[in-house]
């Protein structure tokens, strides 16, 4: 079986879903159930012996060394994470304690099981670390993108975190030997996406006839890939991807944010007419980000040279099947937006002052 860390999320949880799609073979999925964890988003596997799931936390070395012992997994991926950039910059605590310490003690488990291992097994393990292109820094407008080799220059305590679990992965495979992969990906969207992140919380608000609050001009760019695609990439590089190397994924899709909340809100207005008028009159532009990184373009020609990946979906098609699935969904947008959903976006938008 494999070991996924961080399966109940919004990445996780897509990829458990097309795995068990795609094969018998089992999954043991350990997730802590933070905010952003939701065993909803697998409700379709409740009866699926193919998939065991562990409430439970990756520094827990306990905990690891046991399910370890048990299970003997062939392969790790380790999604688990605090993913969100304004959590980070109000708590970074929590950020440093799951994304450095939690991947520090998931990689010990991995090395001390791994090292136990007959030499046929330990050859054949791998421990995919699943991180994100925003280690790599801000890029001015003309600059080319994200290779592989570009400098790591992290801005936000999130990225300054999944910069340090980069770091500890590639030194446990050059001083220990433990067979790694690392992927850097960009910005994903689609369907179990919590609504904190910029797609999600714009049809959130749309629908509800909220403010759309857009950062600063709106002029960010992010290169935005649909999730089934970030999971057919894992995949690939978990079967072929060389150990020790990273490859970085992404969708050749650059696009500023205001042009995506202009693309959230047409297909809003097509799907579910307003009669109150186009939704586009709710885009307020709002006080910036601290540190907002200005853009993230990713070069992901090495994937495709050496493992034959490019992106299955266009970002038309992927933002349409997104929306239908928000639209299609809303018992589950309406059990995320508890008690304390609502405690954090008056945390993070109150203080916004309106600009223009
Ligand atoms: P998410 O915040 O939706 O999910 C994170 C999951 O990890 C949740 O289920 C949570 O309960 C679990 N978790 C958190 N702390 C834990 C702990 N200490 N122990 C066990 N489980 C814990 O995140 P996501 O958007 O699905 O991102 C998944 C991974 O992909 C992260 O590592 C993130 O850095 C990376 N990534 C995300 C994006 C993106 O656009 N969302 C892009 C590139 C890379
Ligand atoms: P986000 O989804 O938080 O991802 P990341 O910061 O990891 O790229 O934000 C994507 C972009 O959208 C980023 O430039 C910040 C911007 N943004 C807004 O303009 N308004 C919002 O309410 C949010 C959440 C994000």
């Amino acid at each position: 079986m494999i070991l996924v860390t961080g399966g109940a999320g919004f990445i996780g949880a897509n990829f458990v879903l097309d795995w068990l799609k795609g094969s018998d073979e089992p999954v043991l999925n350990l997730d802590a159930l933070t905010y952003a964890g939701n065993l909803e988003n697998l409700a379709s596997l409740q009866n699926d012996p193919r998939h065991v799931f562990v409430h439970g936390d990756i520094c827990d070395r306990t905990l690891l060394d046991r399910l370890f012992a048990e299970h003997a997994p062939r392969a790790i991926v380790h999604f688990a994470a605090e993913s969100h950039v304004d959590r980070s910059i109000h708590g970074p605590g929590a950020f440093v304690r799951t994304n450095v310490e939690g991947t520090f003690t998931l990689l010990e488990a991995a090395r001390a099981y791994w090292s136990g291992l007959p030499a046929n097994a330990r050859e054949g393990f791998r421990f995919l670390h699943v991180s994100t292109d925003e280690v790599y820094g801000s890029l001015g407008p003309y600059d080319p993108a994200f290779t592989e080799t570009k400098t790591y220059e992290p801005n936000s305590p999130y990225s300054a975190s999944k910069a340090a679990s980069d770091h500890l992965v590639r030194a446990w495979h050059h001083t220990y030997g433990l067979p790694v992969l690392t992927t850097n990906c960009s910005n994903n969207y689609g369907p179990c996406q919590f609504p904190e992140k910029l797609i999600p919380l714009m049809i959130v608000n749309a629908l509800t006839g909220k403010p759309l609050p857009v950062y600063g001009d709106g002029l960010n760019v992010r290169d935005w890939l649909y999730v089934g695609d970030h999971c057919s990439a894992i995949r690939e590089v978990l079967a072929r991807g060389r150990s020790g190397e990273t490859y970085n994924i992404g969708g050749w899709n650059e696009m500023a944010n205001i042009e995506i909340v202009r693309t959230v809100c047409g297909l809003l207005d097509a799907l579910r007419p307003d009669p109150a008028g186009s939704r586009e009159r709710l885009i307020t532009h709002v006080t910036d980000r601290p540190g907002h990184d200005r853009r993230y373009a990713i070069d992901a020609r090495k994937i495709e040279r050496e493992l034959g990946w490019r992106p299955a979906e266009t970002f038309a098609s992927g933002i349409r099947k997104t929306v239908e699935w928000y639209l299609d969904n809303p018992a589950w947008l309406a059990n995320v937006q508890s008690g304390a959903y609502r405690d954090w976006v008056s945390r993070n938008y109150a203080a916004r002052e309106a600009e223009r």
